[in-house]
């Protein structure tokens, strides 16, 4: 089987200032460097992507978007393109959100559209799929997420895999302090790497990275990382804290 690098993502969402979000981006590359098991990304807002490069361009801490609209340039007022983001040294992107999907209202076919376009500029694209509290419920857990997934991977050849990560963040899990347990989390990420060995491999399929994501913290992470599907997290609150987001990649170490 290939060995996966656990991969750690911290999703500052529409939080922090310039300072205390210099000041944490700092914190986060001190803890990175000391750690060779697992990746470790950023996604500040727009607005400071500059100014947290220059904190972490010498550490390995990659830096990532939380957003971007797919088309080269032109008359998309208040969009940011995939070569602006290039020139700010983002390498990483992150597509279907569940607050982009819920709040935003973005469809599977635009989540489907960025994903082949920011593929075809070479970025890492992670696709977030997740079901809300009502689908569970209903028990469509699994058509929600893998209609989500086949959705989105498209027009993704096996070729291009290799720049895609899946973040299986549901979504009554995210910022509710309510995680799924290991065993749930770890039966809808089995799912999604069967259904990516039936649309493409098994060697796609055990090489693709999936990260949890929904109220991850320090006192959980260890327990989701011990899951043999769990290959890292995508961490929103706990990522605001230097602490919190150090003691979650130690967790990966
Ligand atoms: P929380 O960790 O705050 O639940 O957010 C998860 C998330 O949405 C990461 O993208």
């Amino acid at each position: 089987m290939t060995q996966r690098r656990y991969i750690i993502g911290g999703n500052w969402k529409m939080n922090t200032d310039l300072e205390t979000g210099m000041a944490l981006a700092s914190q986060v590359a001190d803890v990175a460097s000391t750690c060779e098991a697992c990746d470790v990304v950023v996604y500040p807002p727009f607005p400071y992507l500059q100014a947290i490069d220059s904190v972490i361009s010498s550490s390995p801490v990659a830096l990532g978007s939380q957003n971007f609209w797919p088309e080269a340039s032109g008359a998309f007022t208040g969009e940011v393109s995939c070569d602006m983001l290039k020139d700010l040294s983002v390498t990483s992107v992150l597509v279907g959100h569940s607050e982009r999907r819920h709040v935003l209202h973005e469809s599977n076919a635009l989540i489907a559209q960025k994903v082949d376009f920011a593929i075809e500029r070479d970025f890492q694209v992670v696709l977030c799929v997740g079901e809300t509290i009502e689908q569970r419920e209903a028990g469509n857990t699994l058509d929600i997420v893998l209609g989500q997934l086949q959705s989105g991977l498209e027009s993704v050849n096996h070729e291009s895999m290799k720049n895609i990560v899946i973040a299986y963040e549901p979504v009554w899990a995210i910022g509710t302090g309510k995680t799924a347990s290991a065993e749930d989390a770890q039966a809808v990420h089995g799912a999604i790497r069967e259904a990516l060995a039936s649309r493409y491999d098994d060697n796609v399929a055990s090489s693709t990275r999936i990260q949890y994501g929904g109220s991850v913290k320090p006192e959980n992470a260890k327990e989701l990382f011990a899951c043999p599907d769990i290959d890292g997290a995508l961490v929103g609150g706990a990522a605001l804290s230097g602490e919190s987001f150090a003691a979650i990649i130690e967790a990966a170490c």
